[in-house]
């Protein structure tokens, strides 16, 4: 095979559709929302790049400071010869991952952005000569079609994108992912975890305004795809902790009553001076809850490595499925958090 290759999983046309279908069911409904991989265009890539520069957001340097500190126990615990990422972004903070494991055969990074794998996948073949890289443009929450590589396999989900999932989406991404796994595969996730509230509000409202250009940058996706008059000033970013759900919550709140005309799906959305669209959900997460959430859906967390108070990385593996106490805890959970 060729050092680096790039397959479009999900055909353009689906992606155009699901666009489609996400924006009429997500403005048609009370509350307002939107799915946040819709952030992550070119443009979008690129400010999610420069929030993670900032002061204010501390997971990427907790996360970074785990992975050199224990990438060499993640290599010997698992024996990986395929790593895939999941929302690989640039892959910038894998590398101390691959650097760790010498006798890796391919690299397969998938997420939803094609400018951030090209980005990615060029520079590492140039800095790893001798690693395959196989980047797949894919939507992580809707079944993957995975290239036959050598096991075992480890499964990465960094940056604790797994708190952008919903609780019911958490439950079946995890599900997915456990029935993907082969004996002897594991899956990492980078997980942040529930702290002061002053200190997640800044990590989510920065000074200089970064995140709030990239919450807006839904909007002018919505614009130019869906040919939409969004007036991007006449929104205002807000961050809420939702202690009830331990989440933090964007939302882009109207400054006036206006009218939004969305012509490629035929529909005209109106939002009342103050009202608020939700644009991401970020969950925090106990080690408690994970392992329990983990275990829910047939995974078992083996390793779990803490920067201290901030985040965590855990690792899992499939165990035996789930008994019938445990899926009944599971519904209670789902009917106490209405949200989801
Ligand atoms: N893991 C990287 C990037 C995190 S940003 C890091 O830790 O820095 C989240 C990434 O997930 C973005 O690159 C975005 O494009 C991707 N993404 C978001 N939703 C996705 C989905 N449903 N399927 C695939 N990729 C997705
Ligand atoms: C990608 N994801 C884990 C980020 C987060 O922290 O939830 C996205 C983000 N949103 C605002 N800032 C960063």
């Amino acid at each position: 095979m060729s050092p680096f290759l790039i397959t479009r999983t999900l055909p353009e046309e689906a992606t155009d559709a699901a666009l489609r279908a996400d924006v009429l069911r997500g403005l048609t409904r009370t509350p307002k929302t939107l799915p946040p991989k819709w952030f992550y265009d070119a443009h979008g890539s690129e400010l999610f790049e420069k929030i993670n520069d900032l002061a204010e957001y501390y997971p990427p340097r907790a996360e970074r400071e785990l992975l050199i500190a224990h990438s060499a126990d993640i290599a010997a615990a698992t024996g990986a010869r395929t790593l895939i990422e999941l929302g690989s972004g640039s892959s910038e903070k894998t590398r101390h991952l691959l650097d760790a494991m010498p006798h890796l055969h391919t690299y397969v990074p998938v997420d939803v952005s094609e400018s951030a794998l090209t980005q990615a996948g060029h520079t590492l073949v140039e800095q790893r000569p001798g690693l395959n890289v196989h980047a797949l443009i894919a939507d992580f929450t809707t079944g993957l079609a995975l290239p036959g590589t050598p096991g075992p396999r480890l499964f990465a989900f960094l940056g604790s994108t797994i708190g952008n999932l919903l609780p019911r989406e958490r439950a079946t991404f995890l599900s997915s992912i456990q029935s993907l796994l082969s004996p002897g595969d594991a899956l990492l996730l980078g997980i942040d975890l529930v702290k002061d509230e002053q200190a997640l509000i800044a990590a989510y409202d920065d000074a200089t305004g970064v995140t709030a250009a990239f919450n807006k940058n839904v909007l002018s996706v919505i614009n130019r795809a869906l040919n939409a008059d969004f007036d991007l000033d006449a929104f205002q970013h807000v961050v809420r902790w939702n202690a009830a759900n331990e989440r933090i919550e964007m939302r882009l709140r109207a400054r006036t009553n206006q009218t939004v005309k969305i012509p490629a799906i035929g529909l005209t959305v109106d939002f009342a001076a103050g009202e608020e669209l939700r644009t991401e959900v970020s969950a925090k997460f106990r080690e408690p809850v994970l392992r329990r959430e983990l275990a829910l859906r047939g995974l078992e967390l083996t390793r779990w490595w803490t920067a201290g108070p901030l985040y965590g990385i855990a690792l899992a593996r499939p165990s035996a499925p789930p008994t019938a106490a445990q899926l009944d805890t599971s519904r209670r959970l789902w009917a106490h958090d209405r949200s989801s």
